[in-house]
């Protein structure tokens, strides 16, 4: 793991504490079923994204809620249809899914006011609002490494694959 993504013991004790309140409810295991990227389900998608999050946020920024911002990155994708499926009855998802993943939050995890605003606008550029706090900000940047990340991994799979099946 790079050093940046390493983080002193109770950094790391204060991430699990706070990931752990959410993690292990029913409502958001079900985020295992949904393909989010490749074959990396949305649940491991929001935890990394929740964990880069929370890492630079602790090397850079200080005067951030830290408990905020690893609660609304794991929720910044709390949706339960796979995106891929063109029959889901869902329109414009990538538009549309920072409001349905809100709604969902509210109604579960009754999530503050300032947790809504960080995550209502994590699709920016695409939706035309851009985030209006610190901790949005770094949730839409986090979001898109993570998303790069996993599709690069995927790829060097699939390479490693190939490469394996010609020996
Ligand atoms: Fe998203
Ligand atoms: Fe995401």
């Amino acid at each position: 793991m790079k050093a940046k993504f390493r983080l002193p013991k109770e950094e790391q004790d204060f991430f699990f504490q706070t990931i752990k309140e959410i993690i292990y409810t029913q409502d958001f295991l079900r985020l295992k079923q949904f393909r989010h990227h490749g074959n990396i389900s949305t649940y491991t998608h929001v935890i990394k994204v929740a964990y880069l999050s929370f890492c630079h946020a602790i090397k850079k920024h200080k005067r951030i809620n830290k408990k905020e911002l690893i609660r609304s990155a794991l929720l910044h994708d709390l949706y339960f249809y796979d995106w891929h499926d063109k029959h889901n009855g869902v329109h414009l998802h990538g538009l549309f899914h920072p409001k349905k993943a809100v709604q969902n939050a509210k109604r579960l995890y009754s999530i503050t006011k300032r947790e809504q605003r960080h995550m209502a606008h994590h699709m920016f550029p695409l939706t035309l609002i851009p985030p209006t706090t610190r901790e949005g900000w770094i949730i839409c940047i986090f979001d898109k490494l993570a998303a790069r990340s996993d599709y690069k991994a995927i790829k060097l799979k699939k390479k490693a694959l190939k490469k394996a099946s010609l020996k």
